[in-house]
């Protein structure tokens, strides 16, 4: 008690890994922690009604009308919520908060994917959290393409093929990320997500048992 609490952050492309691998590792997480871990999730958070309501919004096919520069507002809008109301409240009482995608991922998708720029939803997000930054941001790393075809793969309504206006996004997400990477060292750790899944998995639980010092 009396101790802040450490915020994990698990990042990368759509496809990597990330659901999957935080599930297994909660697993493992839960008999060690207890009541000390919390596992949440962007856009949205974990017993945040109304940031998983905004959440909902931006998955919606409903509004094919939102603007860019909208959706930029409605993820830190969301991630304001998510941290004052679930983020912070943990760490003020020393739990170990693992959240699957936070503000890296505006910066990879909205600031280089959408080509918004990184700059600009930087700075809408940097009056979201305050400057408050993950302490540890474990990036699963797999080329777009590789993402791609597990997302690709898995759904039933569409043929398996990419689009290059899908790659290109999806480049420009990566390129955003991994400039994040070298820019900050210290905070992240790379995982080679393009390897099987239980490598994946071990690799990332040696990270995670580091960081945690267990
Ligand atoms: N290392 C891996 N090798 C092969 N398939 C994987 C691997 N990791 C995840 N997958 C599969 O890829 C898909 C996307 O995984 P998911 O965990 O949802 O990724 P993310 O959360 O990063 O978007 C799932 O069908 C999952 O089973
Ligand atoms: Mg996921």
């Amino acid at each position: 008690m009396g101790e802040r609490g450490i915020l994990i952050s698990f990042e990368g492309p759509d496809g990597a890994g990330k659901t999957s691998v935080l599930k297994v590792i909660l697993e493992r997480l839960k008999p060690v922690l207890g009541d000390r871990l919390l596992v949440t999730r962007e856009p949205g958070g974990n017993n945040n009604p109304l940031a998983e309501s905004i959440r909902d919004m931006l998955l919606s096919s409903d509004y094919p009308e939102l603007d860019d520069r909208t959706e930029v507002l409605l993820f830190a809008a969301a991630r304001r919520q998510h941290l004052v109301q679930t983020i912070l409240p943990a760490l003020a009482d020393g739990k170990i908060v693992i959240s699957d995608r936070y503000l890296d991922s505006s910066i990879a998708y909205q600031g280089g994917g959408r080509e918004i720029g990184v700059e600009k939803v930087m700075s809408v997000n940097e009056f979201a959290t305050e400057g408050v930054v993950p302490d540890y941001t474990i990036y699963f790393d797999v080329k777009p393409e590789v993402g791609i075809q597990r997302i690709n793969s898995t759904r039933t309504n569409e043929i398996n093929r990419l689009d290059q206006a899908e790659i290109a996004f999806h480049k420009r997400v990566s390129n955003a990320y991994l400039d994040l990477v070298a820019a900050d060292p210290g905070r992240f750790r790379l995982i080679n997500a393009e390897i099987n899944f239980d490598s994946v998995v071990e690799e990332t639980w040696q990270e995670v048992k580091t960081i945690l010092q267990l």
